[in-house]
Parts: C-alpha cells; structure tokens; sequence
C-alpha cells in the first residue's frame, strides 16, 4: 500500500543552480519562500516540484542535475529562456507581481505572457502528474507563479488534497479587476480545497474577487464552487526560531559579529536587508536616511546603515531601473555626509551566507524594514530571533508588512512618509534600554511560539479536517 506523502509544488525550488568556472553549484535559495519552507522541508520526507534556476547545456548535464536533486527528493522542472521571459519575468513579475504590490502602472499586460503562464503551469501539472499522485498525497501549491496549477490538478482528479498558499498580498478587487485574465485566474485557484493568506486582508480581498467578479457569494470564509465548498483563511507564516537562535549563539557567528563591532566601533548599526525589489521602500529608506542626517547632524559619524540587497529577478525593466536609482541615492548619500574617517552607508549587492546574516542581526542595534507592500516579510522574525541572547534592539517595521499585524511591540511606521521614517529612527536611537529588552522579550515570545513547525502543522491540520468534512458530506 502506497503512503500518504506530501507534494510541495512552488516555481523556485529551495536550491538554485549556477555554473561557475565549469562547475556546477547547488546553492540555497533567497526569498522568503524557499527560506522558510526549506527548513521545513528537510525535516520531513516531502518531494519538491520546482525549477532550478538554471537551464541545463546539454540533455546529459540536464540527467546530473535531476540525479543530484532527486537525491534530495526534489523534482526540477527545467524552463526554456523564452518560458522564463514571458511566464517568470513577464506574467508572473510583470503582471501579478506589480498588481499584488498594488502598482499598477508599472504591470505590462502582454498577450503572450498569458499564453507562456498557460503553458508553464501545464507543465508544472504534468511534471507532478509524472509523480503518480494519488488521493492519498495532499498537494501543497506555492504561490502566485502557479495561480492556475490547483484546477489543472483538480480536472486530473476531483478527489485530490490540494492546497495553495499565497505568499504575497492578494489585492483590493478594484486593482485585481485590471488583469484581463482575472477570472481565469481566480478560477485556477478555487481548484484548491484551502487557499490560504498571510493576512485577514488579503483573504478578504481574496472573498471579495470571488463575489464581484464571479458572483460567488461567500459564506463563513468559503465559496461554493461546482461539488465542492473551498475555504479561505488566514495562516501567518513563521520562521524556523531555532536555527536562529543557535546560530546566534555559535561561536562562528560571536567572532563574525565581533569583526563587525571592531569594524564600525561605538557606532550604531542600522540593518536592512531584502532582496532588490521596488515593494520594500528601499528609495524610501535612503531619502529618510538622509532626512535624518541632514535634520540630526549630531548624528553624523555615529551611525552606519548598513544595506544588504539581493540580486533578483534584473532582467526585469523595473527592477534594472530601481537598482541604478540605489547605486545613484548612495553614491550621493556618501559622497555629501561622508568623511575621512565615516562612510554613511555600508552597501552590497550580493547575497551573503547564513553565518554571515545571522551575525548582522546579531550586531544591529536596529533593523529598518521599510515595505511598501510585503505579503509577510521574514527578515524581521529572523532579527527578532537572532536577539534571543541580549533581547535588545529595536525593529522599525513598516504597517504594510504581513508581520506588522503579528507584531505589536515594534516601532510601526507608514513607510510612504519620509519624516515617519527618520522621526521612527532617531526614536529608536535613543530609546532606551529596558524598553528595547521589553519590547524585544515580547516579539522573541511571539516569533518562537508561532514558528514554522506551528504553520505547517496548523495549515495541515485545517487542509486535513476540510477533506473529513467533504468525505462526511459526500
Ligand atoms: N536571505 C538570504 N540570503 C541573503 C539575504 C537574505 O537567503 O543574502 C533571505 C532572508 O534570510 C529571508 C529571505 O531571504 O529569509 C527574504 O524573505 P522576506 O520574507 O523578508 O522577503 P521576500 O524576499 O520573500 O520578499
Ligand atoms: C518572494 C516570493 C517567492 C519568490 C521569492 C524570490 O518571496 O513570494 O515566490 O520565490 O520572492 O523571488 P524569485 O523571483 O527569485 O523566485
């Protein structure tokens, strides 16, 4: 008798390929998606469907790398270069990706991206399909690159456990009616029987497409769909706490957060951290950097923002543009505050290692997440983690952030005001000790009870009573 497994299914796989001098390398995956999940994961004895991030040179290099990844029990699912510029950077981070971040002009809503999204997450159908699913697996759909995946799946099988989980926000109705395709698409995702959401908004945002644009009308959280009832709830995503915390306290990361002290000696550390993206306030940030020097020149040699941006997705037109915007704002910042023995802000365009990461948050006294839109936004839980030793620190955390509404004890600020921003930090400089410790205990209680293990588990217990209540009422 075959066991029950489970099928992770999202568009990138928790480990990207890259070939360098010849050699190919398996490297862990940015974003908050495969971070989060791919801790998870390794505990348990799932599968993985995804793509590589790579596209092989040769069908034999193809064979390697599906041998490699199986041993790992991941599935690669391998794009073509034309696949990737109309289904990854056009329909998914030029169509879905700026409307979910509620910014519409900057969605291009081209014909062929449809047709190549269409056809992309067929081929996601049928590399799971080639897995020999059955009603004894339950189906866990990730995110907005596979909005139609849950109904090409259900047609398979109207028996299947399928859930989807959207990372990023689900918009008002009023912006998600601009898609052409939206109907199509909110109809893809009522194959699942649990399509869930960081945030109550985004499920109710979610509820309400139903009901405007399909004339669904929900009912305690669920639409009626054909047979079958699917619900929409709200799962907030957690982080794995522990890692954190261990890795705060290893000696590795202690020597590497020494460094860091001895480098910007009594100076206040100021951390951000995200992937490039146009949805964290990145512009933002600097100019409220720069509002604070200018307005506290006092502050001047006393205090470092020390910037991580992660490459991503830079074939795409507006994120070129953005990162041209940041190299130009920090080039500015520290050519007209700098000094001698000061440079304002510390910058890199790279991604960093665990060890590394762990210890900037080890070391900020601050950590400035500026969204303007974020579906959850991890770094902050990662920070708070990472101060389970000195429960010191203060977060700044935008309320556009899924995790503001999980995160009461912050310095919550509206990101689209600069003068918020700078007053946000000055106040965070200066606040004293016993309230950063307060405040920090209460987040670190938070951040570890409601961690990833609890997400996964909630989120498979609800999927899980859903299938028992269809079964009683078949
Ligand atoms: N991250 C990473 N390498 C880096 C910098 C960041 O793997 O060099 C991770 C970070 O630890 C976090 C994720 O990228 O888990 C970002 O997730 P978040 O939810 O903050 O934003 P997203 O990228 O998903 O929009
Ligand atoms: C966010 C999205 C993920 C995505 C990640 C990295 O976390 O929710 O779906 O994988 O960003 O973006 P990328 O385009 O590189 O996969």
């Amino acid at each position: 008798m075959q066991t029950k497994r489970t099928i992770i299914i999202s568009n990138r796989l928790p480990i990207r390929i890259e070939k360098q001098d010849g050699k190919l390398l398996f490297i862990p995956s940015e974003g908050g998606l495969a971070t989060g999940l791919g801790s998870y994961y390794k505990k348990g004895g799932s599968i993985w469907v995804g793509w590589p991030g790579y596209i092989p040179e040769t069908p034999e290099e193809e064979q390697l790398i599906r041998e490699e990844l199986a041993r790992h029990n991941l599935i690669p699912v391998f794009l073509s270069a034309q696949e990737l510029e109309d289904y990854y950077e056009g329909f998914s981070n030029e169509i879905l990706w700026p409307i979910c971040h509620y910014r519409l002009s900057y969605a291009v809503f081209e014909k062929s991206y449809w047709a190549a999204y269409q056809q992309v997450n067929q081929k996601f159908c049928d590399a799971t399909l080639a897995q020999h699913i059955t009603e004894k697996d339950e189906i866990w759909i990730h995110d907005y690159q596979l909005m139609l995946l849950p109904q090409l799946l259900r047609q398979q099988n109207n028996y299947l456990t399928i859930g989807y989980f959207q990372h990023i926000p689900f918009p008002a109705d009023e912006i998600f009616r601009c898609i052409p395709w939206r109907n199509e698409l909110l109809k893809g995702l009522l194959g699942a029987d649990l399509i869930a959401f960081h945030t109550y908004h985004d499920a109710q945002h979610f509820l309400n497409s139903c009901l405007n644009l399909l004339h669904l009308s929900p009912k305690n959280n669920s639409v009626r769909c054909r047979d079958r009832r699917v619900h929409v709830e709200v799962f907030p995503m957690g982080i794995d706490f522990e890692k954190f915390e261990q890795l705060s306290k290893s000696a590795d990361v202690l020597s590497r957060v020494q460094a860091l002290r001895e480098q910007y000696q009594n100076r206040k550390i100021i951390l951000s951290i995200d992937r490039l993206d146009y949805s964290k306030g990145i512009l933002e940030r600097l100019a409220a950097y720069e509002n604070l020097l200018q307005t506290y020149p006092e502050l001047r040699n006393r205090v470092v923002l020390y910037m991580l941006v992660v490459p991503s997705r830079d074939n795409v037109a507006q994120y070129k543009l953005l990162r041209d915007e940041i190299d130009r704002m920090v080039g500015h910042i520290n050519a007209v505050y700098g000094s001698d023995e000061w440079i304002p802000i510390t910058y890199f365009y790279n991604s960093l290692s665990i060890e590394d990461l762990s210890a900037l948050y080890v070391a900020a006294d601050i950590c400035l997440v500026t969204s303007l839109r974020d579906g959850m936004n991890l770094v902050c839980k990662e920070y708070i983690a990472s101060k389970s030793q000195q429960q010191d620190g203060v977060l700044i955390l935008s309320e556009f952030a899924g995790a503001a509404k999980e995160l009461p004890e912050t310095i919550q600020i509206n990101p689209y005001s600069i003068d918020d921003i700078t007053e946000a930090i000055h106040l965070a400089l200066y606040m004293p000790k016993r309230e950063q410790q307060q405040r920090m205990k209460s987040n670190i209680t938070l951040v570890k009870k409601f961690n990833i293990s609890h997400w996964v588990k909630l989120f498979f217990n609800r999927l899980h009573e859903i299938k028992r209540e269809q079964k009683a009422h078949a």
